[in-house]
């Protein structure tokens, strides 16, 4: 499938998209605290995309069984929501959701600590966030994707850490899933070239240990295979002829975290 390049009345959608996503998440945020089960989370999170008047894109995508994944310690992503896995004080817990507003996506996943962790978590936290940002500086019009990928690749391993390779961003748009594929470590091509209007989910998955990563028998949940720490940052953003708009952050939020 091509690649596409969004119109305005678009790209007014995925705004608003992304704005109740950002929402939804600060919310989810608030909301965390030890004993509380990882299905409150979901039931929480879908309460809240649906009070926007959204659909929660994830719910049924291929089976998927919730609204939100919610990802507890060394599962890097698409961890399925129980009544059973109860979240305690130094959990670090990984929330993607996604939701749809007038046929248009918006994809964001934050990593929160649960409670007060060990110094080494929150730095995982917050490097995998700043990763993000450092990739998305090269998120400009007429850079190619793969300045983004090798980007985010090198500031996450100048801190030890193994970035996944087994899952990448995406394109995004009227489907939660578009070209191209956005790797968070670098390819031996440069990729597409970067155009105004291109709407992109970037979403870098770093562990404390190595890249390497399996699925468990559930058929979703993906942990890492040495069992270390794993962290996910992701949002929407909009290329744009300057700097990329981020439409799954609060503007405020995206301030003071340029690494
Ligand atoms: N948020 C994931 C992504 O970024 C998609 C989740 S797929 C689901 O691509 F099935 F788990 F919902
Ligand atoms: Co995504």
């Amino acid at each position: 499938m091509p690649v596409t390049v969004k119109s305005e009345r678009e790209i007014a959608l995925m705004r608003e998209a992304g704005r109740i996503l950002a929402s939804v998440h600060e919310q989810l945020g608030k909301a965390l605290r030890p004993g509380m089960s990882t299905f409150e989370v979901d039931r929480l999170g879908e309460e809240l995309i649906r009070g926007y008047g959204c659909v929660p894109s994830f719910k049924n995508y291929n089976g998927y069984p919730a609204s939100i994944c919610v990802s507890v310690n060394s599962e890097v992503v698409h961890g399925i929501p129980s009544r059973r896995r109860i979240l305690r004080e130094g959990d670090i817990v990984s929330l993607d959701a996604g939701v749809i507003w007038k046929g248009y996506h918006s994809d964001a996943a934050r990593t929160h600590m649960v409670g007060k962790g060990s110094a080494e978590a929150e730095r995982l936290i917050r490097v995998t966030r700043e990763s993000f940002f450092v990739g998305i500086r090269q998120a400009r019009a007429g850079n190619h994707l793969n300045d983004i990928s090798s980007a985010i690749q090198a500031y996450a391993e100048s801190y030890g850490y193994g970035v996944v390779r087994a899952l990448v961003g995406h394109g995004i748009g009227s489907h939660l899933h578009e070209d191209p594929e956005i790797p968070n470590f670098s390819q031996k091509k440069k990729g597409i070239r970067l155009t105004p209007g291109m709407t992109l989910a970037v979403e870098p998955m770093i562990n404390i240990g190595t890249w390497d990563v399996r699925w468990l028998k559930d058929g979703w949940t993906v942990v890492t295979k040495d069992g270390s720490l794993s962290a996910h940052y992701e949002n929407t953003i909009l290329i744009t002829d300057g700097e990329p708009e981020i439409l799954s952050l609060r503007k405020k939020d995206g301030d003071s975290h340029e690494d």
